[in-house]
C-alpha cells in the first residue's frame, strides 16, 4: 500500500495504476462504515483494479463554530485499517496542498444543497463539492463510493457530477449501524455515556415512522409529529431538523410514498448526529 501526499504524485495514478480506479473519499477516523465502503470499492475494482482512499479533513466544509480543529485525525489507525482491507493507495494531502495561498474557486450546487443540512450548515456543501471535484480531477477515478448515511451529500454529488459532466460513476452504500441501531459516525466518539445511551432514539423514531406509514399513515405532518414526540422523550436530544422529503429533489412532501426519504439532524450536547430512512 502506497501513501501519497502530493497532488503531483496522485495525478500520475491514472497512468501508473491499473484501471478501474475506485476512489473512497473520507475525512479519516475510519470505522466499520468506511470499511464497508472500502470493501465495496474493492469488489468494484476487482482484484486487479486500484482502490484509492483519500483521507483529508476538509476545512472548507466546516462552519466557523464547528469541530474542524477537534475532528479526530488518528492517521496510524486509519492506515492500519486501509492496509488490512487491501487498499492500494492512500491519498493524504495537507490543507496547504489542496488549498494553496490565494485559492479562490469554489463549486456550488444550488438546489438540493440548500435544503436540510444546507439550511443549518451554510457553505457546507460548497466545501464538499469543491473538495470532491478536486479529488475527482486529481485522481480521475472511474468510480467513487460514498455512504448513504450522508443521503443529502450523495444527492448533491450526483447532481454536481451530472451537471458538470464529470466522467465518474457514483456508488452509494447502505449505512452501517451499531447493534442498537445508531448509525456509525466518526462523531459518535464525542458523545458522553448518557448521550450515547439516548442516541439510538433516532433510528427508533425512523423505524416507528416507517411502521406507521406501512400501517396506512401517509400524512407527513402526522408522521413528523410522531417522530418529534418519540425523540422529545430523550431528555438530551435537541432536534435541528426533521423532514420528510422527495428522495430525488429533497423538497418537502405532504404525503409520504415509496420515494420519500425521512432525514433528520439532532444535537446531543454539542454533537450533531444525522440519519435517514428511505420509505420503500
Ligand atoms: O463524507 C465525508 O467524509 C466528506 O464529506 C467527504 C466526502 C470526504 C468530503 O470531504
Amino acid at each position: 500500500m502506497k501513501v501519497i501526499g502530493s497532488i503531483s504524485a496522485a495525478q500520475r495514478l491514472p497512468q501508473a495504476a491499473p484501471a478501474p480506479i475506485v476512489l473512497v473519499p473520507t475525512m479519516g477516523a475510519l470505522h466499520r462504515g468506511h470499511a464497508a465502503l472500502i470493501d465495496r470499492a474493492r469488489a468494484l475494482a476487482g482484484p486487479r483494479g486500484t482502490v484509492v482512499v483519500s483521507i483529508f479533513v476538509n476545512p472548507t466544509q466546516f462552519g466557523p463554530k464547528e469541530d474542524f480543529s477537534r475532528y479526530p485525525r488518528p492517521f496510524a489507525a486509519d492506515k492500519a485499517l486501509c492496509a488490512a482491507r487491501g487498499v492500494d493507495v492512500i491519498f493524504h494531502p495537507t490543507p496547504a496542498e489542496i488549498y494553496p495561498e490565494g485559492f479562490s474557486t469554489y463549486v456550488e450546487e444550488t438546489t438540493v444543497s440548500t435544503l436540510l443540512c444546507g439550511q443549518s450548515r451554510p457553505g457546507h456543501f460548497r466545501g464538499v463539492c469543491t473538495v470532491v471535484l478536486k479529488l475527482f480531477q486529481i485522481i480521475r477515478p472511474q468510480i467513487a463510493v460514498f455512504g448513504l448515511k450522508d443521503f443529502q451529500q450523495c444527492a448533491v454529488i450526483r447532481r454536481m457530477v451530472r451537471d458538470l459532466h464529470v466522467p465518474v460513476r457514483i456508488v452509494a452504500v447502505e449505512t452501517v449501524r451499531e447493534p442498537d441501531g445508531l448509525a456509525l459516525s466518526s462523531r459518535n466518539q464525542y458523545l458522553s455515556p448518557e448521550e450515547r445511551e439516548q442516541a439510538p432514539v433516532l433510528r427508533a423514531a425512523l423505524l416507528a415512522a416507517r411502521k406507521a406509514w406501512q400501517g396506512g399513515e401517509k400524512s407527513t405532518a402526522r408522521l413528523r409529529q410522531l417522530m418529534v414526540k418519540k425523540i422529545a422523550a430523550s431528555t438530551l436530544a435537541r432536534i435541528d431538523y426533521l423532514e420528510l422529503a422527495d428522495a430525488d429533489t429533497l423538497q418537502p412532501v405532504s404525503h409520504a410514498d415509496r420515494n420519500t426519504v425521512i432525514a433528520l439532524a439532532v444535537f446531543f450536547g454539542r454533537t450533531r448526529l444525522i440519519d435517514n430512512l428511505r420509505l420503500r
